[in-house]
């Protein structure tokens, strides 16, 4: 299947909001190519995201996504599952909006804590007390977060609410008519 000719459609949000589980869906519906950034730098790099952590550090991590961005993947007809950190530094946000509809996932910290229980694969999590190490993250971005102007609220929705959700935004930006179930 070719994807369809259509701006692309980044997911940001903090860890634990669904990104990749609601972006697949959503690239579903649209017919559209799936990426996770995560999977893509893991992909080029050859090793798993915390090892690029743990040994090359945060800065380069950051590095990585964004040549992801810059020119790691299709200028057009996919969904984006973004790492939780991709629109933190500056000018990241600018350049998704550049390119296509933005859109932010948020949940509570508390269902944010719940959600990334089983998380050893997120080395920003690997600490004890992962409650405060999140509201302290989140405290930090939370002004960037809010700044990506079209955000849905997933506390409280099934997944396929928060799907049809992120859809219909998706096409009232682009003025698309709304798909027909
Ligand atoms: C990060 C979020 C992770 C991953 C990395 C750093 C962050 O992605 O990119 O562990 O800084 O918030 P998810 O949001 O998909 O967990």
């Amino acid at each position: 299947m070719t994807a369809p000719d259509i701006p692309n459609l980044y997911l940001v949000g903090f860890m634990g909001t669904g990104k990749t589980t609601v972006g697949r869906q959503v690239a579903r519906e649209l017919g559209a190519e799936f990426l996770d950034s995560d999977r893509e730098i893991e992909r080029t790099a050859g090793r798993p995201v915390a090892e690029i952590f743990s040994e090359d550090g945060e800065a380069a991590f950051r590095g990585l996504e964004r040549k992801f961005i810059d020119e790691g993947h299709p200028a057009r007809g996919c969904v984006v599952a973004c790492g939780g950190g991709l629109i933190v530094p500056d000018g990241m946000l600018e350049l998704l909006l550049a390119r296509g509809v933005v859109v932010c996932l948020h949940a509570s910290l508390a269902m944010i804590l719940q959600r990334t229980t089983h998380t050893a694969h997120r080395p920003l999590l690997q600490v004890a007390d992962r409650a405060s190490r999140i509201s302290e993250l989140y405290a930090q971005r939370e002004a960037v977060y809010r700044r990506a102007a079209l955000t849905v609220l997933t506390d409280r929705r099934t997944q396929r609410e928060v799907v049809a959700h992120v859809l219909r935004l998706y096409q009232r930006q682009l003025k698309l008519p709304a798909r027909k179930k």
